[in-house]
């Protein structure tokens, strides 16, 4: 389902075409399709699923260039701030490789999009805690979710979630123990962890680190 807030979104998408993958469902089909430049294939492929305004997307494929990412939005009117800013850096920095593509989407999905076992990592950061009783089955750690991520990851292919929200982190916890996945590690205090070595911070870390707040981590690897 795509949502939209804006009217005037879609001329400013528009303008960052080259950045979106237009029709997500051509990605399926191995070898079919990609969108990345011919001389970018062979890395590992990440992804991540609610990117908002795409500070983590744009400061990991900076970090990590031999990489291939995906970030998916559902929301046309917050994308939007991640395609400006990723074409602002490229146009900064000429030197990075052009190794950011965005879907407007939902990312439930994600496995109609993705060829079975073609990413490396999969990517939840503050993730929406649909803290209400009856709402629990829309985290994106639930175990539907987590079925379909199990499906596109390679074998040893890892989910990193991040989140301020206790409730959603216990709950994550739990439903991995009945997915096929190894927990490799978790903190309650990621910025006073060894696990915090390479972190990129979202929009929304910043702000809870501003406040004070403890953040959440885990990375699980897919079995
Ligand atoms: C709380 S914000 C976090 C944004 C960003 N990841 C960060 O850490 O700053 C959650 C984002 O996930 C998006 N989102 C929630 N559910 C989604 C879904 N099922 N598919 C795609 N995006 C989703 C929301 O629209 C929102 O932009």
């Amino acid at each position: 389902m795509r949502m939209r807030k804006k009217k005037n979104s879609d001329a400013r998408i528009a303008k960052c075409a080259g950045l979106l993958v237009d029709q997500p469902v051509k990605i399926a089909g191995e070898g079919i399709y990609s969108p990345f430049p011919n001389e970018l294939h062979g890395g590992p492929v990440a992804l991540e699923l609610g990117c908002g305004k795409g500070d983590f997307i744009c400061g990991m494929a900076k970090a990590h260039p031999e990489r291939l990412f995906y970030a998916v939005e559902r929301i046309d009117s917050v994308i939007l701030f991640a395609l400006e800013k990723r074409a602002a850096q490229l146009e900064a920095e000429p030197e990075l490789p052009d190794n950011v593509r965005f879907i407007i989407g939902d990312a439930s999905h994600v496995a109609e999009w993705f060829p079975a076992g073609s990413l490396s990592e999969i990517h939840l950061n503050f993730s929406d805690p649909w803290p209400k009783k009856g709402y629990y089955k829309r985290r994106m750690t639930y175990r539907a979710f987590l079925e379909l991520y199990a499906q596109v990851l390679a074998p040893g292919g890892e989910l990193h979630v991040k989140t301020d929200n206790d409730i959603l982190f216990d709950f994550t916890l739990e439903e991995l123990k009945s997915a096929p996945f190894e927990l490799l590690w978790q903190t309650r205090d990621l910025h006073s962890s060894e696990y915090c070595i390479g972190n990129i911070e979202t929009e929304y870390e910043r702000r809870f680190i501003e406040e004070g707040v403890s953040i959440n981590a885990l990375a699980a690897r897919r079995l």
